[in-house]
């Protein structure tokens, strides 16, 4: 009996908290065609926010490197990289295009500049260090730091997120890749970035 009368309220203060939350939450998302910010007192992926802000970014990652103007060069490889069934000791430097949308001629939003290499024997696994560079928005001028394993032929891949500048900065957080349209015959890519990261 007890036990029921002093619940309720309980109950009831909760719902009133929830109501609360959703209405500061719906208030402090900033919406630009490319990013999605949320700042409130919010758990979101488990996370404390706090004075913390999350941002979560999608745009279209384009790599080239056939054709008269590649956006990727290779700079160097291992003495046996061209029999190498997965390109083992290849490196190559990137500033790939970041677009809105899919197509090459959609809106560019950033750059993504650093380099990628070969670097398993076992399947075509790469270690990729770039930074991304935004150029739109709120974002213009600030800059995130990837440091990961990019398998690239799984569904989806996910690399750490380790820093930021401008309005990145203390960022953290996580991108995850998945191949939109893969050119087996030429090696180009457009890749579906979706990157989630805190910062302050
Ligand atoms: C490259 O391949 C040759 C021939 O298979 C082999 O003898 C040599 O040890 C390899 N070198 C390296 C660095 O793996
Ligand atoms: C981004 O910032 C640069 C340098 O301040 C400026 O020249 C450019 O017009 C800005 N771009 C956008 C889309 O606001």
């Amino acid at each position: 009996m007890d036990s029921f009368h002093s619940s309720f309220p309980t109950i009831t203060f909760f719902f009133i908290s929830l109501l609360l939350v959703s209405t500061i939450a719906k208030d402090s998302v900033e919406h630009l065609s490319f990013s999605t910010t949320i700042s409130s007192e919010e758990y979101m992926h488990g996370y404390k926010l706090g004075k913390e802000m999350e941002t979560h970014l999608h745009f279209y990652f384009h790599d080239t490197i056939t054709g008269s103007k590649p956006t990727a060069v290779r700079v160097a490889q291992g003495p046996n990289t061209s029999t190498s069934a997965t390109g083992f000791g290849l490196v190559m430097i990137m500033d790939d295009p970041l677009t809105e949308g899919p197509e090459p001629s959609s809106k560019l939003i950033g750059r993504a500049q650093g380099m990628y290499s070969m670097a398993s024997q076992e399947e075509v696994g790469l270690l990729v260090v770039m930074n991304l560079a935004f150029f739109e928005g709120e974002f213009n001028g600030s800059s995130l730091s990837v440091l990961g394993r990019n398998t690239v032929f799984s569904e989806t891949r996910e690399m750490p997120v380790l820093g930021g500048t401008g309005r990145f900065r203390y960022a953290r957080g996580y991108a995850v890749a998945k191949n939109h349209d893969l050119d087996l015959v030429t090696g180009n890519a457009i890749v579906e970035y979706n990157v989630h990261v805190l910062h302050h």
